[in-house]
Formats: C-alpha cells, structure tokens, sequence
C-alpha cells in the first residue's frame, strides 16, 4: 500500500474510533480498543517511530474525547492518570511488539528475494555459457531492454521486471543441444524447429519456479512480430505485449551485434538501419525509435543521423 494511502487509512480508522467513542460514551472501554488498529498498521508500516507517533496520536483523540465528554471521567485525577498511563503502555507495547515483527518480515522477504535475484542471475550465467556465440546475451537484452523501460518513462517496478524478463528470455535454451547452440552454419530446417523450441522449454521451466511464473511471457513472446510471421504463435501486433515487444527489440539488435557462428558482429549503424528497415513489420516503430533516443541519452549512439524517423512501414 503506497504511502499517501496507508495515511489516509490511518487518519480514516483514528476519526472513525474518535468520533465512536464520543457518540457512544457508554461502549468507551470497548470502543477505545479499537486504536489498536490504526496503531498496528502504524507499527507494520512505519516500524517503530509509526508505533510512537501512532500510540501518541491516538491517546491525544481520546484525552480530546475525555475533556469534551466529562461523563466518560467518572474516576478521580489520580486514577485517570492511572488508567491513561496503562493505556498508553498496553497500546505501545502492541505497536512496538508489531513493528519489530515487520522489520523480522521485511529482512526475511529481502533474503528471499535475494535468493531469486541470484538464481536469476545464475540460471542466465548458465543459459549464456551453454552458447558459446552470445557472451552475455542475456545480460545484453536485459540491458537494452530497461534502456527502452526507462526511455518509455515506466515505473520502477516493472522497470525490474523487465530487466529480469530479458535475463530469462532465453532460459529454454538450456534444453537445446550445444551441437545445434553452437554450430558454425547456417541451421537446417530441422534444426531451426528444434532451436524454436526453445520459447516453450522456457515456459516449461519458469512455470515451475515458484515465483518466476511472471517472467513466463517474456521467455514465450520475445520472438513475435507485429506482422504475425514470429513464433511459436503468430501473434499480431495488439496480441503482443508491450514488454514482450521491447524484449523483440532489444534481442535482435544484441543478435545483430554480437559474433555470430557464420559471421562477425554487424557495426552499430547497421544493425540500427536493419531494425528501421523492419520498424512496423516486425518491432514496434516507436519502440524502436524509443531504443535509438534511449543510446542517444546513453551517450552510446555512434551516427546521431539514425535518429531520424523514416517513412512509416505498413503494418504500423
Ligand atoms: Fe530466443
């Protein structure tokens, strides 16, 4: 729950318990238990100071009640203090007790997601190191990817998801053989079916990872074209997401650049003339162009004249 909105609850719940326990006088010792809510959501979400600042606010709102509602003070001053003394210690000892439990939450699911990262990382190390021709391929989309994230202005979090989905795009080619990987020549026929298996062996693998399943797309789409000519389901332009079309982008342009089994890596200009070449027939046109700015901002864009937009293709 994002800040604004966990204080808007916040103020909602304590004006809730507030304004109860002035209209109902007589419910007052149970109603003046319900500040344990806004009290442990504090503590959940700001951790201690929200259990502190939380514990005081709330006992301010029922001293307001108490001084404007004098038939709820049917003792003497010295119990009152008594009585809003023990309040006081009961609420911050709930709140303190659940802030801690959320710093112990949130250091477990750190580890946790550490674990994933890494084995993210490794299963690309792995992927990578099987074809001896794309050094680092997955790192290299992954890059290129958030390049045309960041350039879209996306959200961080899906910023980070893309940046995984291009470290795992490829993970099926750990089921491909290292014969077929790595072959000098072009591919038979035969041995193009089998490499495109790869998308599939993927989703084979990320859908039993728990936790990986939403990287799955990535690794089953990043080989569609707009003009419904990719595989392994000839999925149009609208079908295809807008991640999986960066990933389309970011992949043939490090397959452009990189050595290749049956050629060496292709300059820059020419891979970025080849995707213009195909902007609206197979990429996305604005993602591409998207891409171009993205290395132009990156300082890493060689001829600043690929920036211009050509003639728009057909399909889009
Ligand atoms: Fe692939």
């Amino acid at each position: 729950m994002s800040e604004h909105r966990m204080t808007g609850v916040f103020v909602l719940s304590v004006t809730i318990v507030t304004v109860a326990l002035f209209f109902m006088p007589d419910m007052a010792n149970l109603l003046v238990n319900l500040y344990f809510v806004p009290i442990v959501a504090s503590g959940y979400r700001w951790r201690v100071r929200g259990a502190i600042v939380s514990t005081i606010i709330c006992l301010a709102c029922y001293a307001v009640v108490l001084c404007l509602r004098t038939n709820l003070i049917a003792t003497s001053p010295d119990e009152l203090v008594q009585m809003l003394s023990i309040r006081t210690a009961i609420l911050l000892f709930v709140g303190l007790v659940t802030s801690i439990a959320s710093m112990e939450y949130q250091r477990i699911l750190h580890r946790v997601r550490r674990y994933e990262m890494d084995t993210i990382a490794a299963l690309a190390r792995a992927i990578d190191a099987k074809d001896h021709y794309t050094h680092d391929h997955s790192g290299n989309v992954s890059a290129y990817s958030v390049l045309i994230a960041k350039q879209l202005g996306l959200p961080p979090e899906e910023v980070a998801l893309i940046r995984f989905k291009g470290l795992m795009h490829d993970v099926g080619k750990i089921g491909i053989e290292e014969r077929i990987l790595n072959k000098p020549d072009r591919l038979t026929m035969d041995e193009f079916t089998r490499m495109k298996q790869h998308v599939m062996i993927g989703v084979d693998i990320l859908k039993r990872v728990d936790g990986l399943d939403l990287l799955i797309t990535g690794a089953h789409h990043h080989h569609e074209r707009l003009d419904g000519t990719g595989y392994p389901e000839g999925l149009t332009a609208e079908q295809i997401s807008l991640h999986d079309r960066i990933l389309g982008i970011a992949d043939a342009y490090d397959a452009m650049t990189a050595d290749r089994p049956y050629r060496k890596a292709l300059p820059q200009a020419t891979a970025l003339l080849e995707l213009k070449r195909c902007a609206g027939i197979q990429f996305d046109r604005d993602l591409v162009y998207s891409f171009i700015d993205a290395l132009d901002a990156n300082g890493t864009l060689e001829d600043p004249a690929l920036k211009e937009h050509g003639p728009s293709a057909s399909m889009n």
